[in-house]
């Protein structure tokens, strides 16, 4: 008789955007006359770049031509995106990363579930709270996090390191010692940036503890601070602590194309065996890679025009995400983030939990945020809203929001 992976009967509850889509069908259900404006889920809205479609098209047409088609991907992903890769968002800042320490994917959400299974299931994690869900439930599915508590909602076996008001959501150096350790800037879902000089405290802790950073880079786009780093390899012995994830979803729009990357260092070791070589062994085997179109549309995204082009699509957001910082601000939040993220970090008002806002703006002005608490325990009595709407949606939503009497 077959058995379960039982680790996927711990998982608490369902997936947080399946929670949240579910109550706005039956709110948009009962009142059909209703306009709701989305601002919860983290999916951009603008079209494609020029840049970016061209490249595709011209890449489609190759495939229909026996002389320029292309079957299965190299493992790595295809030099010529590599070395725009290593080009422009690592040598271009000073960091020492190679082409072949590049492994190309079809996005972060996979690479940052998938990495940890190069780690024994021995390995503590610490991850931020408030987080990105997956790193922790790719862990719990994995049974690296012990046991579940209802009431703390947390882990046994998982550090959690609180982001909250009083340290500027950064989280502190934890005081038990992890092995992983999961971090993301600018952050998802509080929008904080750490500056380089936080980031080193950051690295020299790992290689002081014999840790590996998991550095989420999904944002680095969003960055305008010039002490905010991009990537964790601006920070000086990175090489041999941290892997680093970085996705084409929120620079370039590429959430439905999918592709993203992650880095290894070849002198991120244990012992005498490269991580390099385990994720390339793991690559090899388990996947087939990102499809040569869309390797094509990424190279894209390194072209003059593409660059030119992404610069104004990410500040399109960003004049949405500055438009609800300083609305809300002067309608009296509490609100943080928005600054180098496209992402709006609120108090909600009063007591209110994070659901009791999220249901009284859905009822009351037609507006879909993300519950803080859906993040983690310290992201109670918080709640997200994204840039990544339309201008005309953003401003409106703002503005509704500002006629609620709390
Ligand atoms: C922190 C973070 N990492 C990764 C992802 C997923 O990226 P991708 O679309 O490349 O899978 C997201 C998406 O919202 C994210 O917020």
């Amino acid at each position: 008789m077959f058995k379960l992976n039982e680790n996927y009967l711990k998982l608490p509850g369902s997936y947080l955007f399946s929670t949240i889509g579910k109550k706005v069908n039956a709110y948009s259900a009962a009142h059909p006359d209703k306009k709701i404006i989305r601002l919860g889920i983290g999916d951009v809205t603008q079209p494609l770049a020029p840049a970016i479609i061209e490249a595709l098209h011209s890449a489609v047409d190759e495939m229909g031509h026996a002389e320029t088609f292309h079957g299965y991907a190299p493992d790595l992903g295809y030099e010529f995106l590599r070395d725009a890769i290593a080009e422009n968002d690592y040598r271009a800042r000073g960091c020492d990363i190679s082409p072949d320490e590049i492994f190309v994917s079809d996005g972060a959400k996979c690479d940052s579930s998938n990495i940890q299974e190069i780690f024994g299931l021995d390995n503590r994690i610490a991850v931020c709270d408030p987080v990105y869900p997956v790193y922790v439930d790719s862990n719990v599915m994995a049974g690296r996090t012990g046991t579940y508590d209802k009431n703390t909602e947390t882990w046994s076996d998982v550090i959690y390191m609180p982001c909250t008001a009083a340290n500027g959501f950064a989280p502190e150096l934890p005081k038990e010692t992890p092995d992983l350790i999961y971090l993301c800037f600018p952050n998802n879902p509080t929008g904080a940036t750490v500056t380089k000089a936080q980031l080193q405290e950051w690295v020299d802790y790992a290689n002081r503890v014999g840790a590996v950073i998991i550095y989420d880079a999904a944002y680095e786009a969003y960055i305008s601070d010039a002490d905010v780093p991009h990537s964790i390899y601006e920070c000086q012995g990175a090489q041999t602590c941290a892997i680093e994830l970085r996705s084409f979803s929120k620079n370039a729009g590429f959430t439905g194309v999918r592709l993203g990357f992650t880095v290894i260092p070849k002198e991120l070791k244990c012992g005498d065996v490269m991580l390099h070589s385990l994720w390339a062994r793991r690559h090899g085997t388990k996947y087939n890679g990102a499809p040569y179109i869309v390797q094509r549309a990424g190279e894209a995204v390194y072209s003059e025009a593409g660059k030119e082009q992404l610069k104004q699509q990410v500040a399109y957001y960003m004049k949405n995400a500055s438009y609800i910082y300083n609305g809300l601000k002067e309608a009296g939040f509490t609100v943080s983030g928005g600054v180098n993220a496209p992402y709006i970090w609120l108090k909600t008002p009063g007591n209110m939990t994070s659901w009791e806002f999220f249901d009284t703006l859905l009822e009351n002005v037609n507006v879909v945020g993300t519950p803080g608490s859906g993040f983690g325990p310290s992201g109670e009595g918080y709640f997200r809203l994204t840039a990544f709407g339309s201008y005309e949606n953003t401003v409106e939503a703002v503005d509704r929001i500002k006629t609620l009497k709390l």
